[in-house]
């Protein structure tokens, strides 16, 4: 498959990447900036130098595609807006693929859109974004209803994702490090948890499968609590940090919406995802401090080579 990857240089986009390139796919990657795009190319990407809201910037390397991959997000006052554009395009653009034969269209949104849940919850549950993510439910229903002839479309919804030196968890991991970890609300919440390579590999079976469309959740079912989250994390430190659970009403004057987002109390499943052969190969933060921490070394390391060339 020749799959268009939009945020092949964040987070979830760098593994999707990866996990791509191990499957043989070949990848065109949308890139913003030219020392990022030749960095890729080193690495046997082909690159669009462009940005998300300007689709006349990479429309005709994506129109060579038969797979989507919409992992990027600009986090600016215009993102949503931007989104709508990006997605609009993507979506013509994989139409257009399929009438040349088989494409596939995956976007990302999380499980945010879920809201807080009174017991787990699958694919099938209704939804109730918070604030953050009221939008979102909209971008995935267009998705969706774009599928037909030889298109499948699919929602992906990771939960938070963990892994390497980037999210929410490497950051529990560095404030740990500077001696204070702070946490929204009493902790006693649960967060849906997914682990990079994992979520990348969901990535890849939804795009190839010839059953893969709608929406998947994607996380490791661990149930963790933030609490034992941030223990275990204090634990692996030779000076333990301090721990300060921040009420949910000061953290909001602080973060805003983001605050609601960390305080949610969650349990999800993903069987759609498991019906595709998928299976995490890590089900718990807690349980694998020691190679987290490892990771974000590592992840700090290849940074500053990054830098040094
Ligand atoms: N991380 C999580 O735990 C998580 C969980 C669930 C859902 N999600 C969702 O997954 C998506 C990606 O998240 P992430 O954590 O991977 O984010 P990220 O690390 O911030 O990556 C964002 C990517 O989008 C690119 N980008 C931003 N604005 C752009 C623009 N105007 N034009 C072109 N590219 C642009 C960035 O490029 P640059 O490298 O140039 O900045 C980067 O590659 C988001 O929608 C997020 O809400 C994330």
């Amino acid at each position: 498959m020749r799959v268009f990857v939009t945020g092949a240089t964040g987070y979830i986009g760098s593994v999707v990447v990866d996990a791509l390139q191990r499957a043989s796919h070949q990848v065109v990657a949308l890139v913003r900036h030219q020392e990022k795009a030749r960095r890729l190319a080193d690495r046997g990407v082909d690159t669009a130098l462009g940005t998300l809201g300007n689709p006349n910037t990479w429309r005709q390397q994506a129109s060579t595609c038969d797979g989507f991959v919409h992992a990027a997000f600009e986090r600016s006052a215009k993102g949503v807006e931007i989104d709508r554009i990006a997605l609009d395009t993507l979506i013509d653009l994989a139409q257009h693929a399929a009438a040349r034969g088989p494409a596939s269209l995956v976007y990302t949104s999380g499980i945010w859109v879920l809201g807080a849940t009174q017991e787990a919850v699958d694919e099938s549950a209704p939804l109730a974004p918070i604030d953050l993510v009221a939008w979102r439910p909209a971008h995935e229903r267009l998705v969706l209803d774009a599928a037909g002839g030889q298109l499948r479309t699919a929602v992906v919804r990771p939960g938070v994702v963990y892994g390497g030196s980037q999210g929410i968890v490497a950051d529990m991991l560095k404030d740990a490090e500077n001696g204070l970890m702070r946490i929204v609300g009493t902790g006693e919440n649960h967060w849906p948890l997914v682990y990079d390579r994992d979520l990348a590999d969901l990535y890849v079976r939804v795009l190839t499968a010839e059953d893969g469309h709608g929406v998947y959740h994607a996380n490791d079912e661990a149930d963790e609590q933030v609490r034992a989250i941030a223990d275990a994390i204090a634990a692996h430190r030779p000076h333990p940090p301090d721990i300060r659970f921040v009420p949910l009403a000061e953290a909001r004057t602080k973060m805003g919406p983001y605050a609601d987002a960390l305080a949610l109390d969650q349990r999800v499943r993903s069987p759609r995802a498991r019906a595709l052969g998928w299976n995490p190969s890590l089900r718990s933060v807690a349980g694998n401090i020691p190679r987290l921490s490892e990771e974000l070394r590592r992840g700090r390391i290849a940074r500053q080579e990054r830098q040094d060339s």
